[in-house]
């Protein structure tokens, strides 16, 4: 194990060690484990208030959570102490699960922003907009859409192609993607899904969260992980698909003979059936 932990060192390695998260003294993630190494697809599947979302911001660093025990680390080292932008300069990325509306600021001088406070680079307006230009013709974004503001009255689909499209221009190492395709119709979800594609290669490694297993017919991934309440209670190969598709979690959870431990909380909050 020593030897494999050395050689994180060199490689953009994802590694989430025995992570417990609390949110407001409610504990979310109870003990996560998991290690994405660069150039991989993992996918984290799970019903709703699993905890994927959690997860996927406690890596980025967005404040509101409280790390009660466990660690992140990324090329080796542990990013705790480090600040969401400065985990994005480490090479991380997070396409949201609910992109936000930036009023006043067009898509592309977002993207230039966040380019150079990234990469730590000036690049010229002019040279921005080619490497922009191609990056948009690989995923099939309009000129259209560049020219808006960040995500202000744009459509669901145009929203997740909005976060794909940064993926594409910031070129991280490990990308986290939380359900980026919910709300996607079908040729969405395939234009989508091979832009996902296109990115994908030894220098990229990707997170993909999902509730759906459409995604996983156009992007392969080479784990698929199972989160109930928590944890992670199964990991397996891209044919764990199938089986969740046909059993549902409800025939996984009761084949792994897991107490439905939060059945109580949902009704104490009040939420609706
Ligand atoms: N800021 C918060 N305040 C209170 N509860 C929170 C907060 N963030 C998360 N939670 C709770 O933590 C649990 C896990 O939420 P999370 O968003 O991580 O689930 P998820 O697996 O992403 O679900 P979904 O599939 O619906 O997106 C939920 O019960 C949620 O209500
Ligand atoms: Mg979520």
């Amino acid at each position: 194990m020593a030897q494999a932990t050395d050689t994180l060192k060199d490689t953009a390695t994802l590694e989430v060690r025995g992570l417990r998260v609390e949110v407001q003294g409610k504990e979310i993630l109870k003990g996560i484990d998991l290690v994405v190494p660069q150039g991989e697809v993992h996918a984290i599947m799970g019903p709703n208030g699993s905890g994927k979302s959690t997860l996927a911001n406690v890596i980025m660093g967005r404040p509101g959570y409280t790390v009660t025990a466990g660690e992140v680390l990324f090329k080796g080292q542990s990013i705790m102490s480090l600040k969401p932008d400065q985990r994005a300069q480490l090479g991380l990325f997070l396409a949201f699960q609910y992109p936000t509306e930036i009023p006043g600021v067009s898509v592309v001088n977002f993207l230039r922003s966040a380019y150079n406070a990234v990469k730590g680079d000036q690049i010229s307006a002019l040279a921005f907009r080619k490497r922009m230009k191609e990056k948009m013709t690989m995923l099939g974004v309009e000129d259209a859409m560049v020219a808006r503001y960040v995500n202000q009255g744009f459509s669901g689909g145009e929203k997740k192609k909005n976060e794909i499209l940064q993926l594409a221009v910031l070129e991280p190492e490990i990308a986290i993607l939380d359900e980026t395709d919910s709300g996607l119709d079908i040729d969405s979800l395939k234009a989508v899904a091979n832009g996902i594609q296109q990115l994908i290669g030894p220098n990229l490694g990707v997170l993909l969260i999902t509730h759906y297993q459409r995604i996983l017919n156009y992007i392969t991934p080479d784990r698929i992980h199972v989160m109930m309440d928590g944890r992670i209670v199964l990991s397996g190969g891209p044919e764990l698909a199938v089986r969740l598709e046909q059993q549902g979690y409800e025939g996984v959870r009761k084949e792994l003979g897991i107490e439905l431990e939060r059945a109580g909380d949902k009704t104490a909050k009040g939420e609706t059936r």
